[in-house]
């Protein structure tokens, strides 16, 4: 590929713990090993055990890595592995596999990019209210504080959380992820009190000496497909995207969401107070991209599309409308539409200007072809060639972007569809845990070989 890349660009890949690690008897309970004992809750029953078994598999998986050539690795840290009960005790087994996880990485040299909350809550806190409860920011503070004393010298770069969107609205808004709850107005504080939670946490990481710290969401560029959607299509922008943005730059709640989720909640969880809090200085934010958000007028029967995670159920006080997605998709239902990216990044840079900013997950469920020759993906290799290309075209309109995270290392638990959408680069798989990499494996890996 014929790409002008910015000097000290990054490429990496990405996981989340537990899409990957298994060994649930090695740690404490989370949500989404509750939600996953809901019958139909994850298609076809599959649950965190064995998942990709990377916690017995490590040595292996960074081996995986160091074979790619990449520069940087993205994976999250298990609360409930480190803190069995979500506060307290951390555990001496759970530290020992992120002491090896990271010094692996670093024997390597694969700079480690830390995640303390990839959407999987100790049990303990959920069953106490989970993110519409407040304490549970001041939980995640304390064990971001302790993460911090651990791994400051050498974790590269950390991020608070990944996506709070998806962990509120989708958690406690549409039910369609842990824990379940249909409660707008519960999502509302959850959102709130997820970005609490990163303020305080980068305080203590800071005061920690940890360094290069930032948040990752899911800015999500949302296009009215006709003027008679402008306001709908505000509303899921307001609730999608400027309120994270707008809480973080110290804003407060958007005045129009504010007002249009007024049926669904009196604010009352909102504190003045808060503002240094939730916009405390960040070092840099990752956007993770997939697609855009159409939004179309409604139809008679027909609120959902086949695009997971396009629903107006997971949008607190939604309007009638209907998302709209244009092909090609990719097996997800989502829109292909690399030009997106920059629509994403000048969002983020709209509302926080000069703050460096890195790709964090971009990646494809598509169509594989398994044969004796190997595991042919060249619908993603062709999406990755697409949105590598969006993004360097960015860089050179002038957004700070510095790096760039395919999603996903492996195939991987796919949340609530289970296996049966996958994101890897490296085949998993489910009955065995053989790691295959796939063609676009050889592609990055070729790619990353190639540079100057
Ligand atoms: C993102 C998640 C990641 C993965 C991809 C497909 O929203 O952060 O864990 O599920 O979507």
């Amino acid at each position: 590929m014929d790409l002008d890349i910015p000097p000290g660009f990054e490429f990496g890949v990405a996981t989340s713990s537990w899409q990957i690690e298994g060994d649930v008897a090695g740690r404490g309970r989370c949500n989404w090993d509750d939600f996953a004992q809901i019958p139909g809750a994850i298609i076809g029953g599959a649950t965190g055990e064995p998942a990709c078994d990377h916690v017995h598999r490590l040595e292996e998986d960074l081996d995986l890595l160091a074979w790619l050539g990449v520069d940087a690795y993205r994976f999250s840290i298990s609360w409930a592995r480190v803190m069995p009960q979500g506060s307290g005790d951390l555990s001496a087994s759970g530290l020992d596999f992120y002491d090896r996880l990271i010094d692996g990485l670093l024997e390597r040299g694969i700079k480690p990019v830390a995640t303390l909350f990839h959407w999987d809550l100790p049990s303990p806190l959920e069953v106490a209210g989970g993110w519409p409860n407040r304490d549970t920011a001041y939980l995640f503070a304390d064990y971001a504080q302790a993460m911090g004393e651990r791994y400051a010298g050498k974790v590269d770069r950390w991020a608070t959380l990944n996506e709070p969107w998806c962990s509120a609205f989708l958690g406690y808004c549409a039910g369609y992820f842990a824990p379940g709850r249909k409660e707008p107005g519960a999502s509302l504080a959850a959102a709130y009190h997820l970005i609490l939670a990163h303020g305080l946490a980068i305080e203590r990481l800071r005061a920690a000496g940890a360094r290069n710290l930032g948040i990752v969401l899911n800015v999500i560029p949302v296009i009215a497909e006709t003027p008679s959607m402008d306001a709908a299509a505000r509303h899921v922008d307001g609730t999608q995207n400027r309120l994270f943005l707008d809480l973080l730059a110290g804003r407060g709640i958007p005045a129009d969401v504010r007002e249009s989720c007024a049926s669904v909640t009196d604010w009352a969880f909102v504190r003045d107070a808060d503002n240094p809090v939730l916009s405390a200085p960040i070092d840099w934010i990752g956007e993770n991209y997939y697609t855009v958000m159409r939004v179309a007028e409604p139809q008679a029967g027909a609120t959902a599309t086949a695009a997971i995670a396009q629903d107006s159920a997971d949008i607190p006080a939604c309007p009638p409308l209907r998302f709209a997605p244009r092909p090609p998709f990719t097996e997800m239902g989502w829109e292909i539409l690399p030009e997106g990216i920059e629509m994403a990044l000048r969002k983020i840079t709209d509302h926080l200007p000069g703050v460096p900013l890195w790709i964090c997950e971009n990646g494809a469920a598509v169509q594989e072809v398994i044969d004796d020759s190997g595991i042919h993906d060249p619908m993603r290799i062709e999406y990755f060639e697409g949105h590598f290309r969006a993004v360097m075209r960015a860089a050179e309109r002038g957004f700070d972007v510095r790096g760039y995270y395919a999603w996903s290392l492996m195939d991987n638990l796919e949340w609530a569809s289970g296996w049966t959408k996958q994101f890897g680069i490296v085949h998993v798989d489910p009955a065995t845990g053989t790691r295959t990499p796939k063609d676009s494996a050889a592609w990055y890996r070729d790619f990353l070989a190639a540079r100057p």
